[in-house]
């Protein structure tokens, strides 16, 4: 006949094993976070508290996320800018938690809080994914305004960065590129940017918008010269430039700008959007050579 008592250390010992067993449970936790947001790896090494040793934070892959160091000394390095160590007061806590910043794409994965002493085990496994940014696919603007084509990078932590290649194509043609040698037009260099921003992020910033920009945005990258291309997220973007509203000074503005302001791409690469200004105005403008200067595009022309 068993005591109350048995029966009663049984049924805890069903419900959670943690009260029941010699060796410390390994904690796990499946972490979800938004693009950009922080997330707090945690680690509780209570089970250790008052013993000498070290922990290991790392990824699957192996790669060392954090190194911290419990005993006499005390603290931590860690391998990555955005990764923010426990105080030493945590520290000597147990409380062996990493906060990761500003969350990219590639930190999702699975993170590991391992201690080396006397004894050696997996404290915590933490299974974090981080959520893709939200995206827009369509985007309209009125020409003469300025608009963010948003693009992320999906590079994943076993590719190298020193030979990263991105660029971005408008119906097929490059438009911006990182590579120095390459092949632009002309006023894309002027108007078209990409802000600062993470290495996943690759927006393509237009300003001012012309009528002729119209047309379907890619972001493209590779890790090496033999890798193909891969698009980014999202893989495509149709942009739609609208007219003005017309008013009288309004209309000589659009004219000039979709006619007379534009050979400087004209000349570059061939167009086929047929919507906005017809390529036969590049010779009366390239033989009026009496017309004086008008902005940029003129300079542009005289360098080229
Ligand atoms: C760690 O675990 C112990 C025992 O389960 C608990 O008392 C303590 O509050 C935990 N510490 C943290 C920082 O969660």
């Amino acid at each position: 006949m068993m005591s109350p008592e048995l029966v009663l250390l049984m049924f805890v010992c069903l419900q959670s094993a943690r009260f029941c067993r010699a060796a410390p449970d390994v904690q796990t936790l499946n972490l979800k976070v938004e693009y950009g947001e922080s997330a707090i790896l945690p680690c509780n090494g209570s089970a250790y508290l008052g013993e000498e040793g070290s922990i290991h934070w790392e990824t699957s892959m192996g790669e060392e996320v954090a190194h911290l160091q419990i005993g006499e000394h005390i603290g931590g390095e860690s391998s990555k800018v955005q990764v923010e160590l426990p105080s030493e007061e945590q520290l000597r806590r147990g409380d062996w938690s990493l906060l990761l910043r500003h969350t990219m794409l590639r930190d999702s994965g699975t993170y590991q809080c391992i201690w080396e002493g006397q004894r050696q085990g997996i404290v915590s496994t933490v299974w974090l994914s981080v959520t893709e940014p939200p995206t827009e696919r369509q985007l309209t603007s009125y020409e003469g305004e300025t608009v963010m084509l948003n693009c992320f990078l999906l590079i994943s932590r076993s590719q190298t960065l020193s030979s990263l290649q991105t660029w971005w194509t408008r119906n097929g043609e490059t438009v911006l590129s990182t590579e120095p040698e390459a092949d632009l037009p002309l006023d894309s260099l002027y108007r078209f940017k990409v802000p600062f921003g993470t290495l996943e992020e690759f927006h393509l910033s237009i300003s001012p918008t012309l009528l002729y920009d119209n047309g379907e945005y890619r972001c493209w990258y590779r890790t090496g010269d033999f890798e193909s291309p891969r698009p980014g997220l999202p893989d495509r973007i149709r942009l739609t430039v609208l007219e003005k509203v017309s008013t009288a000074t309004a209309a000589v503005t659009d004219d000039w700008l979709s006619s007379s302001n534009s050979p400087t791409v004209f000349l570059n690469k061939e167009w086929t959007e047929s919507t906005t200004s017809s390529p036969d105005v590049i010779p009366v403008f390239l033989e009026d050579s009496t017309q004086p200067p008008k902005g940029g595009s003129w300079m542009l022309l005289s360098h080229a």
